[in-house]
């Protein structure tokens, strides 16, 4: 069951004097009941493609379905079945948490107030029931922001950022919420963010998407083996190595960051003796340590 088909989707913003192509050929099946993620850097087009797929843009090119729907065709029964929530909070800003939320709610033809009071609930507002939306914190902004997006019981969600600038203890509590909304629901969930953990804690597939171009996608587990690295090893050394010596088999990557060298490697069993042994000819090794790569360690090469 897909949630979201792209075939062959092009995005170019055209004004009098210059064309941006903001998405580039994008194929992707976004399977249904899940939380998908779409990372990539500034830029990289993310919310462009979020807004063609929540039917706010029209494409340039290229096929869109949308539960089984053309965006093009059918996106008043789309936007009847999907909501959005974006990381820049766009609420009325005189109205209350209660009155924002029925408002919304109205707009999509409901009526029954226990769908807002237990929104408030879920979303533990209720303290903050009757401030209106300007006088809240930004977290509590937040966590509005996603009640709203839920207030038509919709199959699919689309989350743009969802905990951008919140500091982490609230990220935490908003993503456990957005992880068991959709686990409770079993919705499908479409997130776009730059926080690597956030990817790692909730999706369950990832698209890399980077100037326009989808450059990798599958699990967590699929990117990393996609990328062949798999750990990454810690040498803390006393002096230089010359660059020519880090040229080491099975070594992926190299990076130096003041007298630390990161090995990224495809085996830390195969690879850690050569490697010691390499670095010790040229300096005194005074510490190493051993970690899987994430997802960031996927993501900066990918971003490259
Ligand atoms: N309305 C527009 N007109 C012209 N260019 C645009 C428009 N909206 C976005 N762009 C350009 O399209 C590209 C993709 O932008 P988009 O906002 O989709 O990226 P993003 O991945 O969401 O970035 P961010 O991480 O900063 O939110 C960027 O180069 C951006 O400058
Ligand atoms: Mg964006």
């Amino acid at each position: 069951m897909v949630a979201v088909r792209c075939e062959n989707l092009w995005m170019i913003y055209r004004s009098l004097f210059s064309e941006k192509v903001a998405i580039k050929d994008v194929n992707l099946k976004i399977p249904r009941g899940k939380i998908y993620g779409l990372l990539g850097p500034n830029g990289a087009g993310k919310t462009t493609l979020v807004s063609i797929m929540a039917t706010l843009l029209r494409q340039t090119k290229g096929k869109v379905e949308v539960l089984n729907l053309d965006n093009l065709i059918d996106s008043k029964e789309i936007r009847k079945r999907i909501n959005i929530a974006s990381g820049n909070p766009n609420l009325i800003w005189s109205l209350t948490v209660y009155e924002n939320l029925r408002y919304y709610a109205m707009l999509y033809g409901i009526y029954d107030r226990r769908i807002v009071e237990n929104l408030i609930k879920e979303f533990e507002l209720q303290e903050f029931r009757d401030v209106e939306f300007n006088k809240l914190s930004t977290g509590n902004k937040q966590k509005l922001i996603l009640a709203r997006a839920f207030v038509n019981n919709p199959e699919l969600v689309f989350l743009d950022e969802p905990t951008k600038g919140l500091d982490p203890p609230i990220a935490k509590r908003l993503r456990e919420k957005i992880s068991s909304m959709q686990r409770d629901l079993g919705i499908t969930v479409i997130l776009t963010t730059h926080y690597m953990g956030e990817a790692e804690m909730l999706c369950e597939r990832i698209a890399f998407i980077n100037r326009g171009e989808i450059v990798a996608e599958g699990t967590k587990n699929d990117l990393k083996r996609m990328l062949k690295m798999r750990d990454k090893i810690r040498i803390e050394v006393d002096s230089e190595i010359p660059q020519s010596k880090l040229n080491i088999e099975g070594v992926y990557m190299v990076e130096k960051d003041a007298n630390q060298y990161y090995f990224y490697v495809d085996s830390v069993e195969r690879r850690l003796w050569e490697i010691a042994k390499e670095v010790s000819k040229f300096a005194k090794i005074k510490n190493i340590a051993v970690r899987e790569v994430d997802l960031e360690d996927v993501f900066n090469e990918l971003a490259k």
